[in-house]
């Protein structure tokens, strides 16, 4: 069962490749870890499969690039080996229980580079976790906008992706985020109050997320204390095994 992280930078990719895994040995699983980021200096977990065998991001700077351009370059660089990287992973799958794969830093190096999407497409039925911090939540078409990336990534990359509030041990009103997460409609009907240009646009994509989103529930994680590892865990098993419905 492969499992792959996905957010922006910062959004706890890293921490939670490491400390879910490290929750599914602990509960009798066998883990393999997989670094596709060429520009993280060290990990919390050790790698089974690493990017940063073929190129880093590091070595490119000193030859000259900014970091954006080493980010970039090295992807161009890796795209050749594509093909081995998917099979290397998919036989690590073959012996283990559950493959964490943590993704680059920056979201997008993932999403639009040609590397990250025939990554996903040679992988056997990876499930994608969406990963956003509590920061980015601020005003109720906000709900509606990560509701809406996820749907987004599920696109982009072909993969059912579930979406993820991370770092739930910083919220205090948990509750209130779960509202306006799991129950769309509530969503729905409270953007109808908002008088903005954002709130009507949101209104109008909500109502329809229903009928365009596939029945997937939120997961709500801290990897600091293991909150919502045992739904995710749940979710995995799922996926593997009905292939896709996770309502
Ligand atoms: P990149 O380095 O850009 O790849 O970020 P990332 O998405 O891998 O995030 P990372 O795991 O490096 O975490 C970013 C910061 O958030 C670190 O300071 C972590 O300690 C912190 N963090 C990660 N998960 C949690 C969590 O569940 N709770 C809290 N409080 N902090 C967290």
């Amino acid at each position: 069962m492969i499992l792959v992280f996905i957010g922006t930078a910062g959004s706890g990719k890293t921490t939670l490749s490491a400390a879910f895994g490290r929750y599914l040995e602990e509960n009798g699983y066998s883990v393999g870890y997989v670094n596709l980021d060429t520009g993280v200096k060290s990990l919390p977990y050790r790698p089974d499969v690493d990017v940063r065998e073929s190129v880093t991001a590091w070595e490119l700077m000193e030859e000259g690039l900014g970091p954006n351009g080493a980010i970039v370059e090295s992807y161009d660089r890796l795209l050749p080996e594509v093909d081995e990287y998917a099979s290397r992973i998919a036989r690590l799958d073959g012996e283990r229980d559950y493959i964490m794969v943590d993704t680059p830093g920056q979201m997008e190096t993932f999403l639009f580079h040609e590397f990250g999407v025939r990554l996903m497409e040679s992988l056997p039925e990876p499930l994608a976790v969406y990963l956003f911090g509590p920061e980015i939540l601020k005003e109720p078409h906000d709900f509606c906008f990560v509701r809406f990336f996820s749907l987004m990534i599920d696109l982009r990359l072909g993969t059912t992706t579930v979406p993820a509030l991370s770092k739930v041990d910083t919220v205090e009103d948990l509750e209130g985020y779960r509202k306006f997460l799991d129950d769309i409609e509530y969503l729905t009907a409270r953007l109808k109050l908002e008088p903005s240009t954002q709130g009507l646009l949101a209104h109008k994509m909500c109502s329809a997320l229903p009928e365009l989103a596939p029945p997937t529930r939120v997961v709500y994680l801290s990897a600091r204390t293991g909150e919502g590892f045992d739904e995710l865990e749940t979710l995995a098993h799922e996926h593997r095994c009905t292939c896709g419905d996770l309502t």
